[in-house]
């Protein structure tokens, strides 16, 4: 589906009160491969299938709304990125995306390493069995006390973020009588955003240390100096949902100059550089990502031609995909309750969900496809807005898209694209109850975070 300008001629009906015109999809029942988990097929029935199981019985055993994440997918998604650096990096799960006990169990098992930035991601790390040395605490503002559980656990690495925290970090290590590994993360002037990055002179943003002035030379300096550090590397993160590898690459060579200067300054040379996440997805048609192999490609060789260039050894490389690896690996199922014809307005399809499960199209605006999945349709087009059951005119799950025209209460519907920052963000508004998570797997589907109950709502109650 594409969004362009008022044609002449347009239908009626696929015009949006903006003036903006879209364009259906050549087959609504067709399934774009780019936005949907990998064995989610259509069948000869109609209904879609996902991990060999129709998506009915998948609403009937586990109810609506619910997240139904495919996990052949996301072990393959783990293995493709293991695999891109030929296991000459390190892959770190951003935990945010999503994390429960059951997804740090597979990327253990695929070899992946985890980036938790809070002690409720580090406890549940810890208890789904991850080993310590593969995990990463991030965060611009740690408490004393996650810090203090870090170290004590044996973490491979926490990432400075600030000249307090370098410290803090220090003086708690030193406490615990350990030399705690340690990056600082820089900020390298470029902000990068979905198709575009524009470079900044200065940084105004609470993350990081700045490149800029001497800041980060600086905050090396001060670690270089304490008993309690063992300072091994750089980081950089420049922003999330990106396509353009021009940012990526910029930043990797400000890092590498940075590891050039350390060495000149201290005789030092950094052994590792983390050069973040936010590798774009998927959301819609229109969107068109890189693969891990090539983002791989393309990371080395510029990693690799700036230390010759600077007659530096190459470093370990680590990167830390969350939305590229979880995002596109799941699907929000939704039942329709009502559907609404505003006359010459719009058409709102309610679901029984909404801006609880995923608050990112309130929050970002972000786009979304939608399907019918319970059934086939040749109905025409409709162009309509998804929207959810909360007290808020916002809330919105898809702003504009496509459905037949038959399209009904009782009928399933599903937002692909949906594994990231959707369940991790999801709240408790209007006491809704958060959906389950339901992995599934070669013809097996098990419950891998449970939907709350009311119970669950009124445990924090007191009195
Ligand atoms: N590393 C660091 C240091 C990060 O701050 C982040 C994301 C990542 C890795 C993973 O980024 P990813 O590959 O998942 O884009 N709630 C927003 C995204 C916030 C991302 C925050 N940091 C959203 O729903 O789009």
């Amino acid at each position: 589906m594409s969004r362009s300008a008022h044609p002449a001629g347009p239908r009626h009906a696929d015009v949006l009160p903006e003036g903006h015109y879209f364009a259906p999809p050549a087959d609504l029942n067709a399934l774009d491969p780019k936005v949907w988990a990998r064995t989610v097929t259509r069948t000869d029935t109609g209904a879609v299938s996902v991990g060999g199981l129709d998506v009915g019985a998948l609403a009937e055993e586990f109810g609506t709304p619910a997240y139904v994440l495919d996990e052949s997918d996301f072990r393959a998604r783990c293995r493709a990125w293991h695999q891109a650096f030929g296991g000459e990096a390190d892959v770190f799960y951003a935990g945010k995306a999503f994390l429960s006990r059951a997804v740090v169990r597979w990327l253990h098992e695929e070899g992946l390493n985890l980036d938790v930035c809070s002690a409720g991601e580090l406890a549940t790390a810890l208890a789904a069995g991850m080993p310590a040395e593969r995990i990463a605490l991030h965060g611009n503002n740690k408490s004393t006390e996650e810090i203090r559980r870090a170290v004590e656990a044996g973490v491979g690495r926490i990432v400075l973020d600030s000249f307090q925290e370098i410290v803090r970090v220090a003086h708690i290590a030193e406490r615990l009588g350990k030399r705690q590994r340690v990056q600082i993360r820089v900020t390298v002037g470029v902000e990068a955003h979905t198709h575009e990055f524009i470079a900044t002179a200065h940084e105004d943003q609470k993350f990081g240390i700045a490149l800029a002035g001497g800041q980060a030379a600086e905050a090396v300096r001060r670690a270089l100096k304490l008993d309690g550090l063992e300072l091994i590397g750089i980081h950089s993160h420049i922003g999330s949902q990106i396509f353009d590898m021009a940012g990526f690459e910029v930043s990797a060579r400000r890092v590498v100059q940075l590891l050039a200067d350390i060495r000149d300054e201290h005789g030092v040379e950094l052994p590792e550089i983390d050069l973040g996440g936010g590798l774009g997805i998927a959301y819609t048609s229109d969107d068109d990502p890189r693969e891990p192999h090539e983002i791989a490609a393309s990371l080395t060789s510029i990693v690799t031609r700036e230390c010759q260039a600077a007659g530096l050894a190459v470093p370990r490389i680590s990167v830390e995909p969350g939305r590229a690896i979880v995002g596109p690996t799941a699907f929000t199922l939704y039942e329709v309750g009502t559907v609404k014809v505003l006359e010459g307005l719009r058409t709102y399809v309610s679901v029984d969900g909404g801006m609880s499960d995923n608050i990112r199209t309130a929050l970002y605006d972000a786009e979304y496809s939608v399907s019918l999945v319970s059934r086939a349709s040749d109905a025409e087009p409709m162009l309509v807005r998804v929207v959810g059951k909360h007290c808020e005119s916002g809330d919105i799950v898809v702003r504009d898209a496509f459905l037949p025209a038959d399209i009904a209460p009782g009928d399933l519907i599903a937002v692909p694209a949906t594994g990231a920052y959707c369940r991790s963000m999801a709240s408790n508004y209007n006491h809704a109850l958060r959906p389950p998570v339901v992995a599934v797997n070669d013809g097996a589907a098990r419950v891998i975070v449970r939907r709350e109950t009311e119970e669950d709502l009124m445990r924090l109650d007191v009195g």
